[in-house]
């Protein structure tokens, strides 16, 4: 877990401003659902079987007796909250999006923390390819606007209907290699063989290339579903590879899966999704088609400060306030406001007493201008005006500064 400071900051401000605003355009509303949640949603939800619910979650019991966990994604409390608030009378779908922290218990590295911000989108009530279609578009035009190009990793793991075939077949290759597995991937084959192909180990990844690929055990209508979504991808220009192997760490996926990379990159993955049609029936008895993704934003930020891609820099004060004395540090606070509500911006340095100390800080900061405000000013509703870099000095009325700072001033 790490503490984000001012130089970060603006990175990760940044990219939630531009994912706001893209999602919003598109329809997507804000939710924010709790941090804690009771402990079985993401049990039932995101699967008892899971590396993140097996061994990653933050889990207790609170004094009345409750299991709660720290949220370790964000989809089953969305759902949780299209539930719970009977969303599914609204006009469908609902597309919502969601911004914050997630706490997994993961052995830390390069782009992974045990607390990571994400910024979240779901489309809840929509079983047609378009929902898959307008979330990778979104995702598409949020790392464009930050000046980020991406590659699109695809697979379809089927459905109910397909899938068990599939996991036979799954179990009886590997079954036959089970000598070759690392150990929890011994116990994976048991309780959770698709799995398998999410093993990083060196052996384990060997096993897979030669695993049995779903694609050859989608029915029809899957096999439908995902060709509209990859036609809907090739006709929008978004670039994708086919990942037969591609089956994702939460159990509650069907159909599409995918992960997004950064085009020239080779790195972790910046964000990842898929269909969900059958959460909603895990967690009530009622049936919504879903889909969605979630970027993972602290990796998207060390990914734009290796490219040294910068954000936006909000506008710099050009103007600094010194004050002297008691009486001029408390009018002081009025000359903020006014600056404030006139959206220009001011540097001071309030707690400083010394004329030098104040100046010298201004011209450190390469202020074009100061105000200095005296005991006599204050007296006198005055200010001396300072252009710092010829010295020349005019005293003007507190009435009149703003206009006659918005005149000396161009802000862009
Ligand atoms: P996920 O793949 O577990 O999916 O996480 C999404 C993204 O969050 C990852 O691609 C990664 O960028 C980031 N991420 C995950 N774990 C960490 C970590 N420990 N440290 C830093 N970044 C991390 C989900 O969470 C699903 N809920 C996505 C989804 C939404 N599926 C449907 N709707």
């Amino acid at each position: 877990m790490h503490d984000i400071l001012a130089d970060e900051y603006i990175f990760y401000q940044s990219v939630f401003e531009k994912a706001e605003k893209v999602a919003s355009y598109y329809g997507f509303q804000p939710i924010q659902t709790t941090i804690l949640e009771k402990t079985e949603l993401f049990t039932a939800g995101v699967g008892a079987a899971t590396d993140i619910v097996e061994k990653q979650m933050y889990s207790f019991r609170t004094k009345g007796g409750d299991h709660l966990s720290l949220r370790p994604e964000m989809t089953a409390s969305i759902m949780r909250a299209y539930l719970e608030h009977g969303m599914h009378t609204l006009p469908q779908p609902v597309m919502l999006w969601q911004k914050g922290p997630c706490f997994r218990h993961e052995n830390p590295q390069k782009g992974r923390t045990r607390e990571f911000q994400q910024f979240d989108m779901e489309i809840i009530g929509e079983p047609k390819p378009i929902a898959e279609v307008i979330i990778i578009q979104v995702l598409k035009s949020i790392f464009e606007e930050l000046g980020l190009s991406i590659i699109v990793h695809i697979n379809s793991i089927g459905d109910k209907e397909c899938r068990p075939a599939y996991r036979k077949e799954l179990i009886g290759y590997y079954r036959r290699k089970i000598n070759n597995l690392c150990p929890d991937c011994k116990r994976r084959l048991k309780e959770n063989p698709l799995r398998l192909l999410d093993c990083k180990e060196e052996k384990c990844l060997e096993l897979k290339a030669g695993a049995p690929q779903m694609a050859n055990y989608l029915c029809s209508s899957c096999k439908q579903h995902f060709r509209e979504v990859l036609e809907a991808l090739d006709s929008a220009d978004i670039f994708y590879v086919l990942d037969n192997h591609l089956v994702r760490g939460l159990d509650y996926y069907s159909r599409t899966v995918f992960e997004i990379f950064e085009n020239e990159g080779s790195g972790d993955a910046l964000a990842g999704g898929g269909r969900y049609d059958y959460l909603a029936k895990t967690l009530s008895k009622k049936d919504f088609p879903a889909m969605g993704v979630a970027i993972g934003v602290d990796r998207l930020v060390q990914l734009m400060r290796d490219k040294k891609i910068l954000p936006k820099q909000k506008k710099q004060p050009k103007v600094f306030l010194i004050q002297l004395g008691n009486a001029a540090k408390y009018k002081s606070l009025e000359i903020i406001e006014m600056f404030r509500k006139a959206h220009l911006p001011l540097n001071q340095s309030i707690s400083k007493d010394s004329l030098r100390g104040q100046l010298n800080l201004a011209s450190k900061l390469d202020m074009a201008y100061a105000l200095i405000l005296g005991q006599q000013e204050v007296l006198k509703d005055l200010i001396i005006l300072r252009d710092m870099r010829s010295g020349n000095q005019e005293t003007i009325n507190l009435r009149d500064l703003v206009e006659v700072i918005k005149k000396k001033i161009a802000y862009d």
